[in-house]
């Protein structure tokens, strides 16, 4: 199998760990029949992505062969933002979709022992007709037989329909909701939409929670987890307004 380069992994703090810890598990007790599950969120940038990667290394980390395809064919930023680089010419999905590759040659192991990635490797205007297309859902299965688990990195369901169309060959969706940004009608909404495509809709993962605000106390005192906005994490990345006290 080829091999793929991750440079950019950023070590999360331990709350932040331990949160995704969380969804890890209960992904697990959602039964043995659920190993397909996409991720996806009501608009851009509410952490889609983010959750994807550090789900997925959490779970190849325990030891589960786990497989991340990234299917925002029209505007990824997996490959810029972690670092991702192969030592030949690095092929994607829509390779392998439109025809012209093999799945053998665009399924990639990494330096993280069961971690698999199905990267996009240029973004592509209009990828419709090939998540259409038979060769998707031949992907699919095929990638469902070969891991334990596969995870589906997706464009927001507000923007175009790729996400609903995605859905329909998994055995599950996460919604991701960026905290105190996303209005509650667009999660509704969204809610509704994955409802149309009659695939279950796991969970939803309350994204950059602010744990000093006052609604969050509780949660956070007696908790301590959820995903939220961290002040070490954030500066790195250039955010960072609130900080994450452990108690
Ligand atoms: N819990 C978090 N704490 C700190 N930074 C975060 C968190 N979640 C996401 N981010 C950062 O926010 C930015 C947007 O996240 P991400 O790219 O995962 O969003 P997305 O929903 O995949 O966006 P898009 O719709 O454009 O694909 C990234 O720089 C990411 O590192
Ligand atoms: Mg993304």
């Amino acid at each position: 199998m080829k091999e793929l380069q991750i440079r950019n992994m950023p070590e999360l703090p331990f709350d932040m760990s331990e949160a995704l810890n969380q969804l890890r598990v209960n992904l697990g007790f959602c039964g043995d029949q659920v190993k397909t599950v996409m991720l996806t969120s009501s608009v851009p940038n509410e952490g889609k992505s983010f959750v994807a990667m550090q789900l997925w290394k959490q779970m190849a980390e325990v030891g589960t062969p786990t497989l991340l395809i990234d299917c925002d064919f029209r505007n990824s930023e997996l490959r810029s933002k972690y670092g991702l680089s192969s030592t030949g010419k690095l092929t994607g999905g829509a390779h392998y979709l439109a025809g012209i590759s093999e799945l053998d040659d665009v399924l990639y192991q990494t330096s993280i022992p069961n971690g698999y990635i199905l990267p996009v490797a240029s973004a592509i205007a209009n990828p419709t007709i090939l998540l259409e297309g038979p060769r998707f859902s031949q992907m699919i299965e095929t990638c469902e037989r070969m891991f334990e688990y596969v995870l589906i990195d997706t464009p927001p369901i507000g923007s175009v329909a790729d996400a609903l169309n995605i859905a329909t060959h998994c055995d599950g969706t996460v919604l991701v909701v960026r905290s105190g940004s996303t209005p509650r009608k667009m999660v509704d909404n969204s809610v509704q939409l994955l409802k149309r495509t009659e695939t279950p809709l796991l969970g939803i993962v309350l994204n950059r929670a602010d744990m000093n605000s006052k609604s969050n106390v509780y949660y956070h005192r007696y908790y301590r987890s959820g995903y939220y906005y961290n002040k070490e994490y954030g500066k790195t990345y250039g955010y960072g307004q609130h900080s994450v006290k452990n108690k």
